[in-house]
């Protein structure tokens, strides 16, 4: 008798959206990325070559073709103010590093999870391992490599837009500290071409444009202006680089167990239904370091859908996506109940 095949991936993929907000598609990420909002951060925790769950490579070697379409898709749609954490092994990360390079992801970095030596009980035999066990992964953060148009279109990097849009104003370069109101931080920092450019803040920019309006050679394209027609703002300025809320005593080495207790989710026989499962706390540091409430977070290999998790919790919009049928009912049943506790919450809340 013939086997009946299941398929993968249903032809038209089932969506679920949790109360709240969190949307988890069953489905490729690939054919999602294009439907979902533009994203503020991105979680990224696929495959890492470890051959752990169904359908991954079992080995890191050619990683990086593996993600090529996937991080082409990010930066396509990504914002200037967009994080990537990327999540990985230490070797599979290394294949995939010069993909996302070359795909304008700049390299910020590299934070270890350390999940401790109580990960290796039970799992290392000293007689075969010939070498250290390994208790760790990997979270890589990149951020966008910006860039703009001059007035003929030509893209330039923010650095050369920035020297470009003065000298278009046609004043000298040391008037850049009296429109800042400083003695030369505005040259020494803003407007220089080495690596110790700085990023401008927002009322600096916007105080750099309107001087270039009033003491400036007359235009029809305001200074420094976004779209080439209306004059810039500080929100507008604030949004053109990763964001960054800062958490004091925070380094780039995370100790922190593996997921255990009523926080990993479990399958009937009581074994952890998700190899990979991220503490919610990591998830937590990551987000609310680089996102605020209201903005997108995607997570295209959902698996059980932490991120997602922690969307509902923290007031955010997540878009997630998983192939794997099981995974995705778990991923389903995890959001739903989580929405409950929130609406009890929330009902809890008004009554009170
Ligand atoms: C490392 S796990 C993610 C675990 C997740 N961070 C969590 O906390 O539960 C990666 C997941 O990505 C899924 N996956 C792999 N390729 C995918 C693709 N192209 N689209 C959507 N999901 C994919 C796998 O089935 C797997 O469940």
């Amino acid at each position: 008798m013939k086997k009946k095949v299941v398929p993968l991936i249903p032809k038209s993929p089932a969506e679920f959206n949790a109360t709240g907000s969190a949307t988890v598609y069953h489905a490729d990420a690939m054919t999602c990325y294009a439907k979902w909002p533009r994203p503020t951060v991105i979680v990224a925790d696929g495959p890492y070559g470890l051959g752990k769950f169904p359908g991954e490579p079992n080995t890191a070697d050619n990683l990086g073709e593996w993600y090529a379409p996937h991080v082409a898709e990010w930066a396509r749609l990504a914002l200037p103010e967009t994080t990537l954490w990327f999540w990985c092994s230490e070797v599979g990360w290394a294949e995939v590093h010069s993909v996302l390079k070359m795909h304008g992801w700049r390299y910020k970095a590299a934070h270890i999870w350390d999940k401790g030596v109580g990960h290796v009980a039970g799992n290392c035999n000293g007689d075969t391992i010939h070498g250290f066990p390994v208790v760790t992964e990997i979270c890589v953060q990149y951020v966008r490599d910006t860039q703009l148009a001059t007035e003929d279109g030509e893209p330039l990097s923010m650095k050369q837009w920035l020297r470009h849009e003065w000298q278009r104003s046609g004043l000298p370069l040391y008037k850049t500290n009296e429109a800042c109101g400083v003695v030369n931080a505005a040259t020494r920092k803003y407007f220089t071409q080495c690596h110790l450019w700085y990023f401008p803040p927002a009322d600096k920019m916007v105080a750099l444009a309107e001087y270039a309006t009033k003491h400036g050679q007359p235009t029809d394209r305001p200074y420094f202006s976004l779209d080439g027609e209306t004059p810039l703002t500080e929100r507008q300025w604030e949004r053109m680089r990763a964001k960054w809320n800062h958490a004091h005593g925070v380094t780039n080495v995370w100790n922190e167990p593996a997921v255990r207790g009523t926080e990993r989710v479990k399958s009937t026989g009581l074994k952890a239904l998700h190899m990979n499962q991220k503490p919610l706390r990591l998830i937590d540091r990551t987000v609310a370091a680089s996102s605020d409430p209201g903005d997108v977070v995607w997570e295209p290999f959902g698996g059980l859908c932490s991120a997602a998790v922690h969307s509902l919790r923290s007031g955010r919009h997540c878009y997630a996506s998983e192939v794997i049928p099981d995974f995705y009912a778990a991923a389903v049943r995890r959001l739903t109940e989580e929405s409950e506790i929130d609406n009890t919450r929330r009902a809890e809340t008004n009554r009170a």
